[in-house]
Parts: structure tokens; sequence; C-alpha cells
């Protein structure tokens, strides 16, 4: 493998790293040349101050003891290894005392001046460079009074040289830290794409590897992992629907082929054919309404319509259900008594709640013998507001109500009855659209189920029993 991909130079960390570099070599490098210059100034301000003092001492003597006394002192200051540069010469320019054998440059009295002299080092001579200043003193006599800054070159070169392997340096720091962080940036969306793709291929139980630093790529994985549950999850529910549906509607549509196909085998009176279509419609309406709960199971359980929700009025839906089932429950003695406060609402899916209810009411009705009593409350506890259908039938045991909320489950007792065991399950996967808590509990006698909503978002407070529907 090649250490340095053009994948690797062409992601964002390695982009990055490299602005980064550039940004530090400019930094590093404006520092530098403050300091720089800061230090160059600094000592050559120092230098000329010194050399400055040197003409006033110089000029001083001259006053004093003349020309003799001058060219005394210089010669006196000319010995030894002394930085400090003299020459006193006539007005010709003819040397007269001084350490520099011969005037360095063209210059005009006055003027500050830089030159290159050799110096004796040990047995060899070496170029030094100098800095100086040029007087004419009364008579024409020239001096130049200056100072050695081979030293201040020296720490100037120096300075520039750091300067650029430092530049260098960092160069090479934001580049390799820029790869390596690109590299391992690159391993780890390689095996998200890795996974991804294996998923892409049909292996749905795959699931993005997690590193457990908790970093953004752990958070965007444990996502994406979650996302894939869900996904996973809704694929189940999907095929468990049509599962359902080919396994439990294909006998009833046999039991409906075989018996059209008995009536026409014979020749039968009018009255018989009537007989047969009428008991294929009953079977038919069972089917389609086995056929809508399963659909309505598989809607609710898939939260698709989860970000549809609106705003629901439970007081009416309920007072409207419990209307429509008042008829029936009085033609077959049973007594429907409502008690629904004022003001109940949620956010939900009307028509899904609405079902639930009916599926409800249904099986209360249906299991309670002649003379029983269902009882529908609708309120709120401690600010969720919560439905409550009770009767006073058999019940179901303690260690049945989980279990007849899976679909197609009917109690013992209850196979007499017509249905097809799918209404808990429709009103437990409603429940868990709306994040409602759904309890089935001992009337004593009866069953007792409700479902307990979220606190609604509105501050509204809903006001106790305005309406009473009551009934016997
Ligand atoms: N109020 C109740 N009292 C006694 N048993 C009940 C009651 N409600 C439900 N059950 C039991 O739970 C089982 C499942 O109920 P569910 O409503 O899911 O199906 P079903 O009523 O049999 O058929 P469907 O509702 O699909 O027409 C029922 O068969 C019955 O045995
Ligand atoms: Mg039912």
């Amino acid at each position: 493998m090649r250490l340095v991909s053009v994948r690797l130079i062409r992601t964002s960390w390695f982009r990055m790293a490299v602005g980064y570099a550039v940004l530090s070599i400019v930094s590093v490098t404006m520092l530098f040349a403050l300091l720089y210059w800061n230090t160059a100034v600094f000592v050559a301000e120092q230098t000329e101050e010194t050399i400055e003092a040197e003409i006033t001492g110089l000029a001083e003597h001259y006053r004093q003891a003349g020309l003799f006394g001058l060219t005394e002192v210089i010669q006196e200051r000319s010995q030894g290894q002394r930085l400090s540069l003299y020459l006193l010469t006539d007005p010709n320019r003819r040397p007269i005392a001084g350490n520099l054998n011969s005037w360095p440059a063209a210059t005009h009295p006055g003027e500050w001046m830089d030159f290159e002299y050799e110096r004796p080092v040990g047995s060899r001579l070496v170029e030094h460079r100098a800095h100086a200043r040029h007087l004419v003193l009364p008579g024409g006599f020239h001096l130049l009074v200056g100072y050695d800054v081979q030293d201040q070159v020296r720490l100037e070169q120096r300075m520039r040289q750091s300067m650029i392997w430092i530049g260098a340096l960092a160069l090479a720091l934001g580049l390799g830290g820029g790869l390596l962080m690109a590299r391992h940036w690159l391993r780890r969306v390689d095996s998200v794409n890795k996974t991804l793709s294996e998923i892409m291929d049909g292996d749905m139980t795959r699931r993005v590897p997690v590193s457990g630093t908790d970093d953004e790529l752990d958070r965007l994985a444990r996502n994406l992992n979650d996302m894939l549950n869900r996904i996973e999850a809704l694929m189940t529910g999907l095929r468990q629907v049509t599962d359902n549906i080919a396994h439990d509607l294909r006998s009833p549509l046999n039991r409906l082929r075989s018996r059209l196909e008995v009536t026409l085998m014979t020749d039968q009176d009018t009255q018989a054919y009537k007989d047969a279509l009428t008991d294929t419609v009953a079977e038919t309406d069972e089917l389609l309404k086995t056929f809508n709960a399963l659909l309505l199971i598989g809607e609710a359980e898939s939260g698709v319509d989860r970000a549809r929700l609106e705003s629901v009025d439970l007081t009416q839906r309920i007072g409207d259900v419990v209307e429509l089932y008042q008829p029936a429950a009085e033609e077959t003695g049973r007594v429907l008594e409502a008690d629904i406060a004022w003001n109940i609402g949620v956010r939900g899916n009307p028509n899904l709640i609405s079902q639930a209810v009916v599926n409800l009411l249904d099986n209360a009705l249906k299991y309670t013998s002649e003379g029983g009593v269902v009882h529908v409350r609708a309120d709120t506890d401690a600010g969720r507001p919560f439905i409550e259908v009770s009767d006073s039938g058999p019940g179901i045991p303690e260690d049945e109500r989980k279990r007849v909320l899976d679909r197609f489950v009917r109690l013992e007792g209850s196979r007499s009855t017509p249905g097809s065991g799918l209404g808990l399950s429709l009103v437990a996967a409603v429940a868990k659209l709306h994040g409602a808590e759904l309890r089935l509990d001992d009337n004593e006698p009866g069953l007792r189920v409700r479902m307990t909503f979220p606190a609604a978002e509105t501050g509204e407070g809903a006001k106790k029993s305005g309406v009473r529907r009551q009934q016997r």
C-alpha cells in the first residue's frame, strides 16, 4: 500500500492540516521577523552609541592636546584585539595613525558607512564587516571611528537560518500530522462504508463498528445503527403483516371457494343460492375486517405516521364512538355508561385512536354477558390524558394479559364468539405509536383497560365531568 494515496490527499482532514501548517508557518515567520528586526535595530543602536561616545572622547583629546595628542591616543587604542576601529589621515587621506591600513570607501564628512575590512585572526586575515563614522577635524584632517560588527552579522545569519529550519519543520509536522489524521479518519470512514455496502448487498444484520471513544464518528455510527435497527424493525413488521395476511387469509379464502364450488356443483333452488351468497358476503366482510385490521396494525406499528400527528379532541372522539355503540348495547341488554371530561386533547392520529376505542368497546360488549355493565372513561391523571374501558365480564387472567396483545391470540373461552384476535393488537400498536402506556387490570369482576397518553403540551387543564353521557 502506498503511504500517501490520492484519496488521502483529497480528505477534508488533509486539506485542513495543510491549511493549519501554512497558517503556523506564516505566524512563526512573522514572529521571527519581528524578533529579528528588533534585535538587529537594538544592536545597531548600541554600536552607534559606542562609536559616538568614542568620537566625543577623541574630539575632546584633540581640543586639549592637538593633533599630536590625538595621534598618541589613537596609537595607544589601536593596540591589541579591540573591536573598535580608528584611522586618522592628513587632508589627502594619507594614514597617520590607527588600526586600518587605508580609507575604506568614498565618504562624506559626518556620514555613517558600512564596509568590509581584513582583520588578523591568529595568523590569517579574515574579512569582517564594520560600521563607522567619518569626521573632519579642524585643519582638514580626517578621522574614522568604527566598530567591528561581524558578530552581529553572524547572529543575523543564524537567525535567518533558524527561521528557515523552523518553517520547514512546521510544514513537515503539519503535513505529516495531516496525513496521519487523514489516514485515521479515512480508515474509520472506510469501515462505515464497508458496513453500509454489505447492508446494501442484503445483509441487514450488519452494524457500523463503534470505537468506544464517543467522538463525533462514534455518535454518527450510533445514530446510523439506531436508524438501521429501526429500518430492520419496520421491515420485520412489514414481513410479519405479509406473512399474517398470507397465512390467515388463506384458509377463509379456501373455505369461501369450496362453499361456492359445492353450491355450483348441484342444481339448487333460488333460495339455496341466495343463502349461499348471503353466507359468502358475510364471510367476505369478515375477511375485509381482518385485512383492514392487519393493515392498520402495520401502519400503527411502523410509526410512519408519527410526523403527521395532529391535535385530537378525545372528548369529541370518544363521545362519538359511545353514541355509535349505545343502540347495539341496549339492544343486546348491556349497560353502556360513559364518563367523559371536557377538553381532553392529545396529539395523535384521530382515526387510529377512534379505532382503538372501538376495539376496546367491542371486546367489552362482546365478552360481557347480558345485563353486564361497560364503563367508558376519559379524563386526565396528573396532567396525562387517559382513556379507560372497563366491563363486568370474565376478565383476562393476569398471566394472559401480555399475550392477548399479540396478533391472532384468542383465549379459550372466546372461541365461540366471532373474532380474529387482532383487536387488542391494534390497541397496543396505537398506544405504542402515541407513546402511551397500556394497562390491563382486574376490574373485580371484569377487565379494565387504560391507555394513558404523555402529558399534553397545552397547559389547558381539563375541567372535570362537564358532560356525562349515561344511559341505561
Ligand atoms: N373485555 C374482555 N373480557 C374478557 N376477555 C377479553 C376481553 N377483551 C379481550 N379479551 C380476550 O382477549 C382476546 C384477544 O382480544 P382481541 O380483541 O385481540 O381479539 P378478538 O376480540 O378475539 O377478535 P377481534 O377483536 O379481532 O374481532 C379475546 O379473544 C378474548 O379472549
Ligand atoms: Mg376484539
